[in-house]
Formats: C-alpha cells, sequence, structure tokens
C-alpha cells in the first residue's frame, strides 16, 4: 500500500493511520550553510520523499557507468512501500537571520519551556529539522531515513535518533496497541476529522495553513522497577486495568471514565494524579492532543538493564497545549517514578506542497 504525497490537505504521517514502525531523525543545519541551502535541501527532500512513499529509488541503484557510484542505496529494492509517510518538521532555529528567515516564523513556534521533572540530555534534544519516518516494513522505514539523510550529508549534521517499533497509538479501525507498560495505548486519543480539525489543523495560520507543530519527547521506562510492582498498583497509577483497558469505574476500555466516582469509604476510584485524571480532557478545559508515539528500544544500558520507552510524538495547533499538560503531568503524575523525559524537540511541520512545488517553498519567496 502506497500514500500520495503531492496535493494532500495535510501532510503525511498524522493522521494517517500509524504504521508498524516508526524512526525519528534530527538534524542541524552544517556551520556556514544559509538560506539557499536549506531552500536546496527542501526541494531535494520534497522530491526524494514523493519518490520513496510511491515505492521507487531515490535515483539509480545500478548506475551505468562502471566507476559511478549508486545514487539509492538499494537496501529497499524489490520491497512494497509498506505505508511508507516521512514527516518533515522545521525548528525554531532555522527562524533566524542567519538564513533570511527571521520573520518567517511560525506564530507559535519557539523552543519548549523547562517543564517539571526535564532529565534533558542535550545531544538528544532539539535540533533544526526533524523527520519522522514510518513504515510496516522496518527495513523500508530505515532505507528512507538513511537515503534522506545521505543526500543531505553536505547541509545538515545529524543530531539525535530513536528508532521505535510497534505503534502506542490506534487509528480508525485499528486496535488499541500496548506500551512496554504492557498497558493499552492511544484509547482515548483524537481520532475523528472533527477532532483533527479543533485540535491538530491550523487555520488562518498564512503559509502554515493546514500544518501542524510536532512534540517529540523520548521518554525512558525504568522497565525492571516496573516489572516488580503489583499489577493492581500500575492499574492505579493509570487509573485503567491492564488487560482490558478499562477505566477503573467501568468495565469495557471504550468505557468513559468516571473521575467523580468515590469508592465506599469516600476516597476516588480513580485517583486524581492517576495519569489519565490528570490527561484527560475533561480536566483540561476540553483540550485534547493527537498522541502518535511508538516503543523503542536502545539495547541494554550501561548497568545492564533494559534500555527502552516511550518515542512520545504529538501533534497539536497550539503547541501550549502539550506544555500545559506536561506541566500538570510532570509535576504530580503518578506515572513519574517509572519514567524520565531524556529528549525533546519541537518542529512546525509545513503543508504539503503541490505538483511540482516543494515543502516550505514559500519561506524563500
Ligand atoms: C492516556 C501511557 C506520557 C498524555 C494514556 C494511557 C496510557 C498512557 C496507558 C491510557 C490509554 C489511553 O487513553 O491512551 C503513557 C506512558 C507515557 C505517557 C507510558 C510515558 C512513558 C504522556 C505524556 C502526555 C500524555 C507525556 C502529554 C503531555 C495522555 C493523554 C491521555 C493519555 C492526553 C488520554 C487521557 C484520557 O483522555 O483519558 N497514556 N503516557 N501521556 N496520555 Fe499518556
Amino acid at each position: 500500500k502506497s500514500h500520495a504525497f503531492y496535493d494532500q490537505p495535510h501532510p503525511p504521517g498524522i493522521q494517517t493511520p500509524p504504521q508498524r514502525h516508526c524512526i525519528v531523525m534530527t538534524f542541524d543545519m552544517s556551520e556556514g550553510t544559509v538560506g539557499s541551502d536549506l531552500q536546496t535541501l527542501l526541494a531535494r527532500w520534497s522530491a526524494a520523499i514523493s519518490r520513496l512513499m510511491a515505492g521507487q529509488p531515490v535515483g539509480q541503484v545500478q548506475p551505468t557507468r562502471t566507476e559511478a557510484i549508486g545514487q539509492d542505496t538499494g537496501e529497499a529494492s524489490g520491497l512494497d512501500p509498506a505505508s511508507l509517510t516521512v514527516t518533515v518538521g522545521l525548528g525554531p532555529g532555522l527562524f533566524d537571520k542567519r538564513f533570511g528567515l527571521a520573520t518567517k516564523r511560525p506564530a507559535l513556534l519557539r523552543p519548549l519551556p523547562v517543564l517539571p521533572s526535564d532529565a534533558l540530555v542535550t545531544s538528544q534534544s532539539g535540533g533544526d529539522l526533524s523527520l519522522q519516518v514510518c513504515s510496516d516494513d522496518p527495513q523500508v522505514t530505515y532505507h528512507a531515513v538513511r537515503n534522506l539523510a545521505r543526500m543531505a550529508r553536505d547541509t545538515v549534521q545529524t543530531r539525535w535518533t530513536v528508532i521505535g517499533f510497534g505503534r502506542a497509538s490506534a487509528g480508525g479501525g485499528q486496535q488499541t496497541p500496548r506500551n512496554l507498560l504492557g498497558f493499552k495505548d492511544g484509547t482515548r486519543n483524537v481520532r475523528e476529522p472533527e477532532e483533527f480539525d479543533r485540535f491538530v489543523w491550523l487555520k488562518d495560520a498564512g503559509w502554515m495553513t493546514g500544518g501542524t507543530y510536532q512534540v517529540v519527547r523520548k521518554i525512558e521506562m525504568d522497565i525492571e522497577i516496573w516489572d516488580a510492582d503489583r499489577v493492581s498498583d500500575q492499574e492505579h497509577i493509570f487509573g485503567r486495568t491492564k488487560l482490558e483497558g478499562a477505566p477503573l469505574t467501568g468495565r469495557t476500555e471504550m468505557d468513559t471514565p468516571n473521575f467523580s466516582a468515590q469508592a465506599k469509604d469516600g476516597t476516588p476510584v480513580i485517583d486524581p494524579t492517576a495519569h489519565i485524571a490528570l490527561a484527560a480532557a475533561e480536566n483540561n478545559q476540553g483540550v485534547k492532543i493527537l498522541r502518535r508515539g511508538y516503543n523503542y528500544t536502545d539495547g541494554i544500558n550501561q548497568f545492564g538493564q533494559l534500555d527502552a520507552g516511550l518515542l512520545f510524538i504529538a501533534y497539536v495547533n497550539d503547541p501550549q497545549h502539550f506544555i500545559t499538560l506536561q506541566r500538570r503531568l510532570g509535576a504530580s503524575d503518578l506515572l513519574n517514578e517509572y519514567i524520565s523525559h531524556v529528549g525533546s524537540g519541537i518542529f512546525a511541520v509545513p503543508p504539503t506542497p503541490a505538483t511540482g512545488h516543494y515543502i516550505g517553498e514559500q519561506l524563500f519567496a
């Protein structure tokens, strides 16, 4: 299956039903580069992305001249596009005098403020550009990232990357998958087209109209400690049951949580500092964010412990919606004992170009 790139109402990889695998890679513009370098890069990336999403190589795999190097590295040849999407994000650092873009900054694009319980590592945060590459085949996903990075080598340096698997969010018609803490993730998410229009897509935003903002957080889990915890305590932390994923006030996954229900002894059934109690729209002036995350693992850490977590990716038409939520969660979420936010980035995702045009072209007009 393949997704179209040009002439779409919105950029790919956001409202698209989550594929099985995802790599996020971020880049910095190399020292000495200027606006025209960025412009060339966005034009070349756009053409390459449209080919990759159609299941084509970015260029020749097998050159006719024996002394030539290949334009495409070849490892996806013969494979299906596997629903590949590539989503390009522009970081706050691009919008300055050096690139001639100081007056073109997307209205709400600013570096994220320091948030409670941040444990950010500089080498895993920030970036001038982001690529979110998702597909149902890890080889196809990696091939796309590798070739996009390869053709950008003269202009950018890689900054950080997270290799995700096993989606941690569901789209329409998909079963809710599970995160690495073993709980269903994505039960109550932005799903209906009207909710995308209300909470995700930018309206009346000049050249950014139809685009959105992307927040990426690499959230490490203390897997061993979690695995030693009683399931009843784990359920208390989320406010949901483990196998079914039902709210503690309901029976089935899709039952609406009742945050005011009390037990016989007068205590709330769902703890007010349970993850879903703090995050639910009902308790946040009706605000929703689209979560489109993946599980990740980096193998084992220096202490011999499993190094894994959640590649949290959110899309919002106002970054403040994420900031407000994470301020509440970071301050009092019961889950905090088992997680730490180690990586972070924010990017503006421009709308998709029309045929013959490229991402961000309006910046250089
Ligand atoms: C709900 C896990 C981080 C926002 C949930 C649910 C789980 C979960 C299991 C319940 C099922 C569902 O409705 O999807 C996690 C884990 C995290 C994490 C393991 C970190 C490792 C975050 C962060 C945010 C967030 C950083 C936002 C700043 C939400 C929201 C809901 C939710 C908005 C829906 C609440 C509702 O309406 O009931 N999360 N989450 N989560 N989470 Fe998280």
